[in-house]
Order: structure tokens, then C-alpha cells, then sequence
């Protein structure tokens, strides 16, 4: 917005920050954790005060609650009330969700995946409610500082892809409703820096291995940051709580390496949800790695009839990381029904092999994520997740049990026996909840509800309900 850029804007911002933001919003915390996993889980419940690790202020109990106090300065309105009407409708989403899940309201009938029998989520009742209250209310600021390449862009395709749709879609495409058209509307706050795109600019040239020193990218991020809290009030009101960036990049969680406390509430949206490497699924969200062929939204569907599937288990893919190298060591060529392959036999296509079987085994590679997940859900081949420590996507509303396998690392040489010992019934109960599930997955510009741009919306709109930002009493 221009009006930020104006020389003036700091310091009528200040006088105003000083005199009212201040002393009406000690910002204080009260977490309410909201899991969408069961009825009983789905409580407000397990507070967590987190006052004091917030800075004092020499605010009093002087807030009222009528306070309406706004500052006009050219076309920015600084209105007090706006974080309270944020958290007033936050509260009034809550309540909704609650009675949902009360009364089991039956919005959902009609839609063949929500009905509750067998559900493919935790609680259809709460996912659906939350998932409307979310399309009504929730606004995201994106940040206008920084230029291109590396703020404002981001890849389109291939396996980063999805960082660089979710940025063009809620930062630089005007379509979204979820836009704020103004940061005191927003619940939540974009920055829109891509880490895919500092690696590819920024690390020039690349020689030896100290060429590759994350600090760079570390310093590059936590500038950005400091520029934002300078200027505006909402970082620091938050302490980033209500801040995030979304990367698919492997290098995405070294962001916060540096700077723990820095990053100590912000949402980071990652691929690369490997558990032991930070990733904190209460706070952090999962992204899923979704490969997008140039100028494409995803591979045509090639799914098969359960009928015709005739490969039990299929892998084709580089020997990328201890897992897949245990995998294909043994299992690449020794066996008919499971298909095990580094480098695909000239003329067999993947995306058709994937819609032939019944089974596609996704094991980590370099990283946790794999974008096979995905390409599985996309041709009704029941995903196998093989890894360890991956925090697998939208797990807080999606129960994966219903629509996926999981097969422990050092079981990998059962994958066979395993696989055939799942009956007939199973399987294709497990195949109808991969096709019931795929509209999660399916990526749409300009986003529709439910696809996977929304889903990663949603992820992070339950963590922002998680929270009440409020003015001192
Ligand atoms: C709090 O504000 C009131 C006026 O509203 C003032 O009388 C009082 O001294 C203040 N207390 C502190 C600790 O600043
Ligand atoms: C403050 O902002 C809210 C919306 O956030 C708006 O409804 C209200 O009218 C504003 N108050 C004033 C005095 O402009
Ligand atoms: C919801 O609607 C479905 C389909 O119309 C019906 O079978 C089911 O009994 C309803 N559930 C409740 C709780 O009303
Ligand atoms: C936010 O906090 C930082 C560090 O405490 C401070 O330097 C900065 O001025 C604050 N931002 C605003 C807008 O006051
Ligand atoms: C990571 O996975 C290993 C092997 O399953 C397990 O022993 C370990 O506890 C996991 N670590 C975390 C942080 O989940
Ligand atoms: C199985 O594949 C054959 C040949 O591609 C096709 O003609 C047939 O309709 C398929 N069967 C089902 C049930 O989809
Ligand atoms: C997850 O993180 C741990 C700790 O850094 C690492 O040892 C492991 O290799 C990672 N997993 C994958 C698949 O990269």
C-alpha cells in the first residue's frame, strides 16, 4: 500500500503507537489449543498463560472496553477496536465449531465425504463448521516490503511449487477473499519471502561448501522481520504469533536456526515437517510437496478401476537418503507385484504405473516430504508412508488411518506380506477414502474451498484460533 511509504507515516505512527497502543493493548497471550481430532480433544481447554514471557508495559487497567479511538492520517485509519472486533469474531467461530460438534449439525449431508460414517476426518462436523467459519471471516495481510525475486514470487512448478502458488495466490493474484485489504482486518499476517527463491539468487556462486552457509538466509529473513516490527505494530502486539511464511524449500526450518526466540511463536509453514528437526506440529503447519509440471496444476488423472490395478506396490525414484536406499537394495527388480525402480525402463510412463497399482510406496528421500504423497492421492493408489519423524499434512483435521498405510522403516522388507494381507474390503475402503480425500489435495487458482490452498488456510486459521491476542484489564 502506498500510503505505508509515505516519510510521514513512522512518526504519526509512533505518536500514535506511544500514546495508545501501549498503554491500551499490554499484549498478553492465552492459548486455547484447538484439535480437531475428536469431540472430547475438541475443548478449549489446555490453556497455556504465556504472559510472562512477554515485554511489560506501563499499561494500567485503564483499557476500557469502549475505547474507539481512531487516528486519521491520509487514508490510514488507526482503529483501536479492530483487534478486539478480530478477536469478538474469533470467539463467535469458536462458539459456532463448539455447537457443531454439540448438536452434530447436519450441514454436511448432502456432501457424500462429509457424512460422518467411516469419516476420513477426526470430526466432519468440526472440520465443516470451522472450515465455513474460516470462508467468513479470516483476512490475511501480506506484507508489501521487499522486492522481487525474493520477496513477492516464488517457483510455480516443479517440486517447490507450492510455495510459489500459496504466495502468488494470497499476495500478488487480487482474487482471494481472504486478502485483507488493510492489516487491522487481518487475523493473520503473510511474510512473503520465499526461501526457494534466496537459495536460487542469493547463493551465487557456489563453489565449496561454505558457499551454502545458511546465515545468509537466516540474516535475510530476520531483516525483514526487524523492518516489520519497526514500522508496524502488529509484530510485536503478537510477539509473531499471528506471523508466518510458507516454504517447501528443504531448507525452510533453518530459518529460525539462528534465532529460536525471534521465532518462538511464529508459524512456519513447511514441507519439510520433520519433527526432529524443530518442526512443532502444534504450532508449525505441514505442507504437502506437490510436483507441478511446467504450466500445470497437476498430472492428468490416471486412476484406474480398483479391477484393473494390477500392481500391488510401486516405487520409481532416485536413491535419495538411507530409506529409499534400503528400499531399493531390496526390493528394486526382485519382484513382479512390488514395483520397485530407480530410474523408470524407457517407454513406462509414472503417472500411468501410479493408476495401475494398488499401493504406492512413499518413502522420505533427502527429506521427510515426497512428493509422491500427492501424485498417489491424485491416481487413487493408496499412499504407503514410509519415514520417520514426518509431521504428514492437515493430520489436525485428516485422519490418515483412513485412506493411507504405514509401514515402519525396518519393516520394509514385509512390505509384500504386508500389503497382501490387507483383505479385499479394506483395500477398497481404503481406495473410495483416497478418492473422497483427493479434493484436499487438487490445487486450483484461484483457490476453491476445500482444495489444498485452502486446506493450508485452514491449518493455519485453526492455529490462529488457537490464541486470543487481548487489550490489558
Ligand atoms: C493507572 O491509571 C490510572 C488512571 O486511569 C492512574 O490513576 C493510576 O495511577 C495508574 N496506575 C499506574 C500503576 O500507572
Ligand atoms: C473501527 O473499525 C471497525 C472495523 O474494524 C469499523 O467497523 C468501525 O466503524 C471503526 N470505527 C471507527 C470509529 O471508524
Ligand atoms: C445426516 O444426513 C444423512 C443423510 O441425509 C443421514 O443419513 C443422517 O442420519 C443425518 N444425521 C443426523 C445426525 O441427522
Ligand atoms: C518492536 O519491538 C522492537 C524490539 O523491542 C523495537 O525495536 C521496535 O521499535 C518495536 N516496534 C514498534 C513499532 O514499536
Ligand atoms: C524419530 O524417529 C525415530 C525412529 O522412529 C524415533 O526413535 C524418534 O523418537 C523420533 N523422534 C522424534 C522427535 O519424533
Ligand atoms: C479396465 O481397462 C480396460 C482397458 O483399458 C478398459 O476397457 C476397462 O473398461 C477397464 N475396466 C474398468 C472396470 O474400468
Ligand atoms: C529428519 O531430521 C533428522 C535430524 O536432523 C535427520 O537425521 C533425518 O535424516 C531427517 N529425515 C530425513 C528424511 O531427512
Amino acid at each position: 500500500m502506498k500510503v505505508f511509504k509515505s516519510r510521514l507515516f513512522p512518526l504519526v505512527f509512533l505518536v500514535f503507537f506511544l500514546n495508545v497502543f501501549l498503554v491500551f493493548f499490554t499484549p498478553s497471550y492465552d492459548y486455547h489449543m484447538i484439535h480437531l481430532h475428536s469431540d472430547s480433544a475438541f475443548t478449549l481447554s489446555s490453556r497455556i498463560k504465556a504472559n510472562h514471557v512477554l515485554p511489560s508495559t506501563s499499561a494500567n487497567d485503564s483499557y476500557s472496553n469502549e475505547v474507539d479511538e481512531v487516528i486519521k492520517f491520509g487514508h490510514v485509519m488507526k482503529n483501536v477496536t479492530s483487534l478486539k472486533r478480530i478477536e469478538e469474531g474469533l470467539a463467535r467461530a469458536r462458539s459456532f465449531i463448539q455447537e457443531a460438534i454439540r448438536s452434530k449439525i447436519n450441514t454436511t449431508a448432502t456432501k457424500d465425504s462429509f457424512v460422518p460414517k467411516d469419516s476420513i476426518y477426526w470430526n466432519p462436523h468440526a472440520f465443516h463448521q470451522s472450515h465455513v467459519e474460516m470462508m467468513k471471516r479470516l483476512k490475511v495481510w501480506a506484507y508489501k516490503e521487499g522486492e522481487q525475486p525474493l520477496v513477492h514470487d516464488g517457483p510455480v512448478n516443479n517440486k517447490y511449487s507450492i510455495e510459489g502458488q500459496f504466495i502468488d495466490e494470497m499476495d500478488m493474484a487480487s482474487m482471494s477473499p481472504f486478502k485483507a485489504t488493510h492489516p487491522e482486518q487481518a487475523h493473520l499476517f503473510l511474510l512473503p519471502y520465499s526461501v526457494s527463491k534466496v537459495i536460487r539468487y542469493v547463493y551465487k556462486p557456489r563453489r565449496s561448501r561454505s558457499d551454502y552457509d545458511p546465515d545468509r538466509l537466516q540474516r535475510l529473513v530476520a531483516d525483514y522481520i526487524n523492518i516489520l516490527a519497526n514500522r508496524y505494530p502488529y509484530w510485536n502486539r503478537s510477539k509473531g504469533a499471528d506471523h508466518f511464511l510458507v516454504s517447501c524449500h528443504d531448507w525452510g526450518p533453518r530459518i529460525s536456526d539462528a534465532n529460536p526466540e525471534l521465532f518462538k511463536y511464529f508459524i512456519r509453514a513447511l514441507c519439510n515437517a520433520n519433527t526432529s528437526e524443530g518442526f512443532q506440529p502444534n504450532r508449525d503447519v505441514s505442507i504437502p510437496e506437490v510436483y507441478l509440471p511446467s504450466g500445470k496444476l497437476g498430472p492428468p488423472n490416471m486412476g484406474q478401476h480398483p479391477n484393473n490395478r494390477t500392481i500391488l506396490a510401486f516405487f520409481a525414484g532416485g536413491a535419495h537418503g538411507k530409506i529409499r536406499k534400503k528400499l531399493l537394495k531390496r526390493w528394486k527388480n526382485k519382484d513382479k507385484e512390488v514395483q520397485v525402480h530407480e530410474y523408470l525402463p524407457k517407454g513406462q510412463d509414472y503417472t500411468k504405473l501410479m493408476g495401475l497399482s494398488k499401493f504406492c510406496l512413499c518413502p522420505s528421500g533427502h527429506e521427510v516430504a515426497s512428493p509422491r504423497v500427492v501424485e498417489a492421492i491424485y491416481a487413487g493408489c493408496v499412499p504407503v508412508i514410509i519415514c520417520d519423524n514426518y509431521s504428514l499434512p492437515f493430520i489436525d483435521v485428516l485422519n490418515w488411518r483412513k485412506f493411507s498405510m504405514e509401514i515402519a522403516v525396518e519393516r520394509m522388507p514385509e512390505i509384500k506380506t504386508i500389503l497382501q494381507s490387507v483383505s479385499k474390503d479394506k483395500y477398497l475402503e481404503l481406495y473410495s477414502n483416497v478418492r473422497r480425500v483427493r479434493r484436499h489435495f487438487v490445487i486450483n487458482r484461484p483457490a476453491k474451498p476445500f482444495d489444498l490452498i485452502h486446506m493450508i488456510l485452514h491449518s493455519l486459521w485453526l492455529r490462529r484460533l488457537n490464541f486470543k491476542l487481548t487489550a490489558s484489564h
